[in-house]
């Protein structure tokens, strides 16, 4: 298979990265900075800030066809947020990485998608995402970044002919995002986003789920 993984430089990505090597796939992996990870025999890496859109587009016209797996897994939290005197630069900041920064890889990659046989887009979603088991978030912008990667899931389920889409909670990870609370470390993630998306039928296209495939609400 070819994969690519964008924001690959450290947690969930960096272990996804790690994981498709090892069982053999051909990974495109994506980090902001030059030297952030070695490329291998089957590991090419690209620089790519999902925020750029010319960074994006140099990225697209490194990588070949076809892209069998896309993790769109590039994404920004921050720490709690009250009103008044909401950071509001670092709100803009956060939805223009995680939803507009989703939207620019899939404008930018799709057609290499559609060059597979049976390609899937995993959008790296959250439970905080969800409005129909809303729970008080410090975090609202974070909240509202990851329902509107819902909102394009749901799009690009209702317009794309070929490929398919799923929004994904890859579970409360120890990352410099979950940090050190968290029950699963970047790697055991990894593991259970893999075996999800082993287990993903027509189904699942245009769901949010978790690496249970279990149904989260909208
Ligand atoms: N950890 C959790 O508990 C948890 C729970 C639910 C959902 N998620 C989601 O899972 C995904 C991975 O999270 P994580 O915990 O692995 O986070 P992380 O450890 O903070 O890593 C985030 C990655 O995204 C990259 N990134 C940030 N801004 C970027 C940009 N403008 N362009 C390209 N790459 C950028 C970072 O690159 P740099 O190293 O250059 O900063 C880093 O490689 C995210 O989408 C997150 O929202 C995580």
């Amino acid at each position: 298979m070819r994969v690519l993984v964008t924001g690959a430089a450290r947690g969930i990505g960096r272990a996804l990265v790690e994981a498709l090597v090892a069982r053999g796939d051909h990974v495109v992996a994506t980090v902001r900075r030059e030297g952030e990870l070695a490329p291998g025999p089957r590991l090419e890496v690209l620089v790519m800030d999902v925020t750029d859109e010319a960074s994006v587009r140099a990225a697209r016209a490194r990588c070949a066809a076809p892209l069998d797996l896309l993790f769109s897994n590039a994404g920004l939290s921050g720490g709690p947020q009250r009103a008044p005197g909401m950071d509001l630069a670092r709100a803009a900041n956060i939805v223009d990485v995680n939803a507009l920064g989703a939207l620019r890889v899939y404008d930018a990659f799709v057609d290499l998608l559609r060059e597979a046989k049976a390609p899937w887009l995993v959008q790296f979603s959250s439970e905080a995402a969800s409005l129909g088991a809303f729970r008080a978030s410090s975090k609202p912008e974070y909240a509202m970044s990851k329902a509107a990667v819902n909102a394009l899931t749901r799009w690009i389920a209702a317009t794309e002919p070929h490929v398919r889409v799923v929004s994904l909670h890859p579970g409360w990870t120890r990352t410099a995002m979950g940090g050190e609370g968290a029950p699963r470390s970047a790697a055991e993630t990894a593991g259970a986003v893999l075996r999800a998306v082993e287990r993903l039928g027509p189904e699942h296209h245009g769901a949010f789920v978790d690496t249970d495939l279990a149904p989260i609400p909208w």
